[in-house]
């Protein structure tokens, strides 16, 4: 366990071993953080995926007898959060499950049991000793039973998934680690989990600014403290939130026999050449949740591919179809890639990044198998196109 302020513990898993959660690539592993609070009525905030309850329940008992637990909050029905509650449960019976009218619904969908609930809304308090926490429902950030549980009396913000990263250390807070690369993750857990929900986020931010705390606890990763730390957090939300961009470029594409490749580089060249700053992710070597963490930051993406059987390459349809469902807005793209005899895929592509709400940016760039040395000076005149849009507010 750690103590991370006067009778507050962490007490979560460290899962060094998780390498994909749902998709999203997670090369340094995760933490689910499970908080202890010691009061009248002892309580916990949040607990761990089911594998991990071994190890939460050994962190309890550093603090307390579980038995005295009173009040298990689950501020978010996905079983990296609750996947140990039935457990827990086993070692402190009479204690109420406290979360929010869609958390009862998908608790008792996934456990099938009837567990003492306490439903709770927006502005309800819960009475724990000398301090009276507040709950914040934040539907569909990440759940629709999504919600912040805030101890005044601490001055310290548990929203779950909002803040989170996926990053497994036995260091507890983001200074410890290197608040950049703090925020590093943080914006890759963004572009990943929360991107789709903006608005949400907004509404949720709008919430929190009311209340006066030094410290977020989120669920993954690292806890925030201090004021500085905080403030620049808080900012990078609002913007990813309003769908703010920088004025640079990803470029990502898959490549059969190198001729999409070649295009990729040529476009990579005069964009740096112009500079501006840009990326080459080449889908063969870089993932697609990592692609994804440069769209969050870039104004203008370019997609290319190889046509494989008059289709666009599997990496790149993955990588399309993982997008939609994030639904990046605000931002520009343009599809390019070499061709044998069909150009089919190339008109799928093209639908596909507008529906994942990418606006394009001009015609798609296509070129018959290999691209010669006046075919690839050709592609410079896309420079002028991005840098009008790079320029605009
Ligand atoms: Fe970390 Fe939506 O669960």
């Amino acid at each position: 366990m750690r103590k991370i302020k006067n009778d507050v513990y962490w007490v979560g898993y460290i899962d060094w071993d998780l390498r994909n959660f749902h998709g999203y690539d997670t090369p340094h592993g995760s933490t689910y953080n499970a908080y202890l609070i010691l009061d009248e009525k002892p309580t916990l905030i949040d607990s761990v995926k089911h594998y991990g309850a071994d190890e939460m329940i050994r962190r309890i008992k550093q603090v307390i007898d579980p038995s005295k637990i009173q009040y298990i909050i689950s501020n978010h029905t996905e079983m990296d959060h609750s996947g140990s509650i039935d457990v827990l449960l086993k070692h402190c019976p009479n204690a109420q499950v406290v979360c929010s009218p869609k958390g009862e619904e998908g608790l008792s969908r996934h456990f099938k049991k009837n567990w003492n609930f306490k439903v709770v809304n927006t502005g309800d308090t819960l009475d724990i000793g000398k301090r009276k926490l507040t709950f914040m429902l934040m539907p569909m950030v990440h759940w629709p039973d999504s919600m912040a549980t805030y101890s005044a009396e601490d001055k310290i913000l548990f929203p779950n998934d909002a803040f989170g990263q996926h990053y497994a250390s036995t260091e507890r807070f983001a200074d410890e680690i290197g608040v950049g690369l703090a925020y590093d993750e943080a914006a890759k857990y963004y572009a990943n989990i929360v991107l789709p929900f903006g608005s949400q986020v907004l509404k949720a931010l709008e919430g929190a600014s009311k209340m006066d705390f030094d410290m977020i606890c989120p669920s993954h990763g690292m806890i925030w403290r201090g004021k500085e730390q905080i403030t620049g957090l808080v900012q990078r939300y609002v913007k990813w939130a309003n769908y703010e961009s920088d004025a640079q470029v990803c470029i990502t594409y898959d490549s059969m026999w190198h001729s999409t490749e070649a295009m990729a580089k040529r476009f990579y060249e005069v964009i740096d050449m112009a500079g501006i700053p840009v990326k080459l992710m080449n889908l063969q070597t870089s993932h697609m949740s990592d692609v994804v963490t440069d769209v969050l930051k870039s104004k203008v993406v370019l997609f290319g591919t190889s046509m494989l059987n008059n289709r666009m390459l599997p990496t790149v349809g993955a990588l399309m179809m993982y997008l939609k469902g994030l639904k990046p807005k605000n931002r520009f793209a343009l599809s390019f890639g070499s061709y044998g005899w069909s150009m089919v895929g190339f008109k799928e592509l093209e639908t596909s990044i507008q529906d994942a709400g990418f606006e394009l940016l001009g015609e798609g760039k296509y070129i018959r198998f290999i691209p010669d040395q006046d075919e690839l000076a050709k592609l410079d005149s896309i420079l002028p196109l991005i840098q009008a849009k790079l320029a605009a507010k």
